[in-house]
């Protein structure tokens, strides 16, 4: 594992807490054995340092923290950009045949390899991703995290309903399993295993029981799943669970919704289970860009802010149109805008660092330069795309450029990558 010592000079924006940021024009960031060790003008510290610890000169360029997809699916690549469906169609006539291929382990690893280098390339240094049912998906994708040491929240999809045949699992040993997984995964590296039912259309009663069972025997565990994204698959839910009270309910009942449980989607939840989701403590992850794409509809982001649910942004590969988190939050505001809210740029770049990071349960480790946490950082290129060039010949406020970066930035945007210290894109 790479944990490298390092000084970075350039412009420095992150977020010490919700609401407030902290901009540092023309700063300095060490970084010592991969983590945060001091941070301040270049002036004060360059005297300090200078011999001490390799520099870096990137003077002019921002330094922010790297971003946080809160729901991305390891498995859905070549499902990108699939014309014409709505979420069931979609699962059916593209995700789970393209799915099926993990079951090939060459296709597997060079599939998933090729997804993380795609994350990374993009400013993605913390996500929370779905495998296939696989478990030769979960093995690639803790591999290629492991090799890249990379902080990631993920488990193996559980099925066991409601896919084709070759896709479902023998439901008795889903405990089991996972348990296995549970043991060699989670906490290795920078890994948390995360309980991941698909959604309540592909699991049995008796695999939730399993799951719930799992969560009763490490509390702390993450859960991750998707929720109340399509009205058609919410009908469904209803025929296939007629006894639990809304669709909240399903996962609720079996004790999989609380602290770390991540809820991705949540457009079309009741205001009961909105305000279920905030007592229980769960967080919403919000897939604007996929949530577009399918024609499922619009989360509500104004109203989780004002309740103050933890939420986060995600990109949902392959539903979603885009890995970058600036696509990503450009989507987000699109979609807030149509709902008469008009989210700040802080806002949003909240969403996808300090703020991702607290609704993922990963604020102690990522998310912001406090002394201690992990160095994953992000170099911006100030100068493109040519646009966001034009618009920073002027001196401008920072919030300004953020949202400029926002709406204009991309791949293209980000200049180099770091995980602990290291660059890695
Ligand atoms: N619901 C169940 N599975 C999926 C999936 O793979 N993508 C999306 N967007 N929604 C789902
Ligand atoms: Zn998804």
């Amino acid at each position: 594992m790479i944990r490298s010592n390092i000084a970075i000079r350039a412009n420095i924006f992150h977020f010490l807490n919700k609401g407030k940021h902290e901009f540092i024009e023309d700063g300095l960031l060490v970084v010592i054995d991969g983590l945060i060790h001091e941070m301040g003008s270049y002036d004060e510290l360059v005297h300090k340092w200078q011999g001490v610890l390799p520099f870096l000169d990137e003077r002019g360029h921002l330094l922010i923290p790297g971003f946080v997809d809160g729901h991305i699916h390891a498995v859905q690549n070549g499902v990108m950009a699939s014309y014409g469906a709505q979420l069931i169609d979609w699962l059916q006539q593209y995700t789970f045949p393209y799915e099926a291929q993990f079951a090939d382990m060459d296709f597997c690893l060079k599939d998933i390899s090729i997804f993380f280098d795609e994350m990374l390339s993009n400013g993605t240094t913390t996500a929370a991703i779905f495998s296939s049912v696989h478990k030769n998906s979960i093995d690639g994708i803790m591999s290629e995290a492991t090799k890249r040491n990379m902080r990631i929240i993920s488990g193996k999809t559980n099925m066991d309903r409601g896919a084709p045949e070759e896709l479902l699992e023998v439901t008795n040993n889903t405990y089991e399993e996972t348990v296995e997984l549970i043991e060699k995964y989670h906490k290795h590296q920078r890994i948390s295993y995360a309980l991941s039912p698909r959604f309540a259309l592909t699991s049995t009663d008796e695999q939730l029981k399993q799951l719930g069972d799992l969560k009763i025997k490490y509390p702390k565990i993450h859960v991750q799943t998707h929720i109340s994204e399509n009205s058609d698959e919410i009908i469904h839910v209803k025929s296939l669970f007629p006894e639990r009270k809304d669709y909240l309910d399903v996962y609720e009942h079996y004790g999989l919704v609380g602290k770390n449980s991540l809820l991705g989607h949540a457009i079309y939840l009741t205001d009961n289970e909105w305000d279920r989701v905030k007592q229980l403590g769960a967080s919403l992850v919000h897939c604007p860009t996929s949530n577009l794409f399918l024609g499922s509809g619009l989360f509500d982001l104004q109203k989780s802010l004002l309740m103050n649910i933890p939420v986060a942004l995600g990109s949902d590969i392959g539903a979603g149109t885009s890995f970058s988190m600036l696509r990503t939050a450009a989507a987000a505001y699109e979609i807030a805008s149509l709902q008469g809210f008009k989210p700040s740029a802080l806002d949003l770049f909240y969403l996808i660092s300090l703020g991702g990071a607290k609704a993922l349960g990963l604020e102690n480790k990522v998310g912001n330069f406090e002394i201690g946490k992990e160095a994953d950082f992000l170099i911006i290129n100030t100068e493109k795309p040519n646009m966001l060039k034009q618009r920073t010949q002027d001196k401008i406020r920072i919030e300004d450029f953020l949202f400029a970066l926002m709406m204009l930035g991309d791949k293209d945007s980000i200049k180099s990558v770091y995980l602990m210290g290291h660059r890695i894109a």
